[in-house]
């Protein structure tokens, strides 16, 4: 291997500095290909060696499950960082957030990456399950993985709620008072769950442990594990679903490309943007920070943490029981039968499955926009079934009436849809999926600006 060597005397004196790290790089090509052979093949264990070209279309995943990839290696690596000066006790805790703001070189810049990483993450994750679930993607073999994506949007979620509390400031301090309040709801167990993630009756030191050592080792430690098994199905399933139009042949065969440069380099890019539009909001805007916690002092209105602002908003319209436990409940249930229900055909790789699919969702997603806005105001100053009922339990009139009521709605929209568009079962789900989407989209608008003083509807400002 002696004469692959390049004589160092004939070196400059970068190229001296450059030769005694990577000795591999200046040595002859056939040497410097073993090289790149052997990084290669490192990197090929635990990527496929090609991929089908069309999968590369930037319109099938519109790069967000890799998005979300990079977020959570960021927001590990600013949370491992976050750790050397943040202090898990309600005496320290808002100081320790003071302190790393004022004093520690980079620390408000840091704090702000961990911060809009976070409440990005949320988004890119729930755009990247509506893209799985538009293009089909859950059908088999498919269909564990959705149930392993949804462990990870639980994860991620659980990781925000947790993450909210930290800093212990008053906004962190009542949002969770309000969430954990929510679990009192659950049937059975819920005072026990409460207290059990409370660490007691009220939100205090205790709390405060069991949410860092959640937020900071247990929700890592599942995210460790559930996204390494989530990329080996997609693997296992022979990558991705193929992109094609709803006239095009499941089976039309497509090229083989190798992944190295092919899906690197569009991997590499979608990442540099979304780092560097990361780095333009944390160094423009700050992530907030109230007055520190007072347990006595309860701001109004009082609001949950924004990504549950449609939830609190349900809590408005029905009775708890109901706007906490059954409707989430039945949504969950909904979402892990999706892919095992028994559908008529299988368009894996189209866009909303058919024509007929597309104008279908978009005449739900405008049903939606038309009739909650609607539903809203009207029960805010019209409907009253708890006044118009007074000898009947709040559970009733406040909870079964309008849930039977919303379910029924639900189903006569399915029969309208069904018989108006002659759609198969596949069709007519996805735009009952579209019109719930776009209604709970639109509580958490609601929730998050119109709701003000007293929680009474208002104009945002
Ligand atoms: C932290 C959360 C998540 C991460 C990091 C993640 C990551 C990824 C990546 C990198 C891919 C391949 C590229 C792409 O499709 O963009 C993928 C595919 C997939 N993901 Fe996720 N995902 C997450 C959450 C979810 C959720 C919430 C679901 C659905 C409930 C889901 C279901 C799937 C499925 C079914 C595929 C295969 C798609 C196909 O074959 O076309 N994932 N995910
Ligand atoms: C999916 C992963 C994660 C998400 C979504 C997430 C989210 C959050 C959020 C939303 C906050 C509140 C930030 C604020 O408003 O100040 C936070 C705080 C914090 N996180 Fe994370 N985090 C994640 C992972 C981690 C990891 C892996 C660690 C450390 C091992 C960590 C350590 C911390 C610390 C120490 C704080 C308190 C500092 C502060 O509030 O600024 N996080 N996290």
């Amino acid at each position: 291997m002696q004469e692959n060597n390049v004589m160092p005397d004939r070196l400059n004196m970068l190229q001296r500095i450059r030769y005694s790290i990577f000795p591999g790089t200046l040595q002859r090509p056939a040497y410097r290909q073993r090289y790149r052979n052997f990084f290669n093949s490192l990197f090929l264990h635990f990527r496929p060696r090609s991929v089908q070209e069309r999968t590369l279309r930037f319109t099938l995943t519109w790069g967000l499950g890799g998005m979300a990839v990079v977020l959570v290696c960021m927001l590990f690596g600013t949370g491992l960082m976050l750790k050397f000066v943040y202090q898990p006790v309600p005496d320290r805790a808002y100081e320790s957030i003071i302190h790393l703001q004022n004093n520690v070189l980079f620390g408000q810049l840091i704090r702000n990456i961990h911060h809009w990483s976070g409440y990005m993450l949320l988004i890119i994750v729930f755009l990247h399950f509506l893209r799985v679930f538009f293009t089909g993607a859950f059908y088999p073999p498919r269909q564990f993985n959705w149930i392993i994506g949804l462990a990870m949007f639980l994860a991620v979620l659980t990781s925000n709620i947790t993450g909210y509390l930290l800093p212990w400031d008053q906004l962190a301090f009542w949002a969770i008072t309000i969430c954990t309040g929510m679990l009192e709801y659950i049937p059975g167990i819920g005072n026990w769950l409460q207290g059990l993630v409370r660490g007691g009756s009220d939100i205090g030191s205790a709390t405060l442990s069991i949410f860092f050592a959640i937020h900071t080792a247990i929700i890592p430690a599942c995210l460790l594990v559930l996204m390494p098994w989530h990329f080996w199905r997609v693997r296992k399933a022979g990558g991705l679903v193929t992109p094609r139009s709803p006239d095009e042949d499941e089976d039309s065969e497509d090229e083989k490309v190798p992944t190295i440069p092919n899906l690197i380099l569009r991997e590499i890019v979608v990442a540099l943007v979304l780092i560097a539009v990361i780095m333009v909001i944390s160094v423009l805007f700050n992530a907030t920070l109230g007055a520190k916690a007072n347990p006595g002092l309860s701001p109004n209105p009082t609001k949950a943490p924004w990504y549950f602002a449609g939830i609190q908003e349900l809590l408005l319209h029905f009775h708890p029981l109901f706007a906490l436990f059954i409707i989430p409940a039945f949504m969950l249930i909904a979402l892990i039968s999706i892919p095992y229900i028994n559908y008529q055909t299988a368009t894996a790789g189209v866009w909303f499955g058919s024509y007929r699919g597309r104008h279908m969702a978009a005449v739900a997603a405008l049903t939606a926009v038309i009739i909650t806005p609607i539903g809203i105001v009207a029960d805010e100053f019209v409907i009253d079934f708890a006044a118009w009922l007074p000898n009947i339990p709040g559970e009733i009139s406040n909870g079964l009436i309008p849930f039977t009521l919303m379910l029924t709605a639900t189903f006569l929209f399915y029969m309208v849809m069904k018989n108006k568009f002659k759609s198969n079962n596949n069709e007519t789900l996805q735009s009952v999926f579209v019109l719930l989407v776009v209604a709970f989209i639109i509580l958490t608008i609601t929730g998050i600006w119109f709701r003000g003083l007293n929680m009474k509807l208002s104009l945002p400002g």
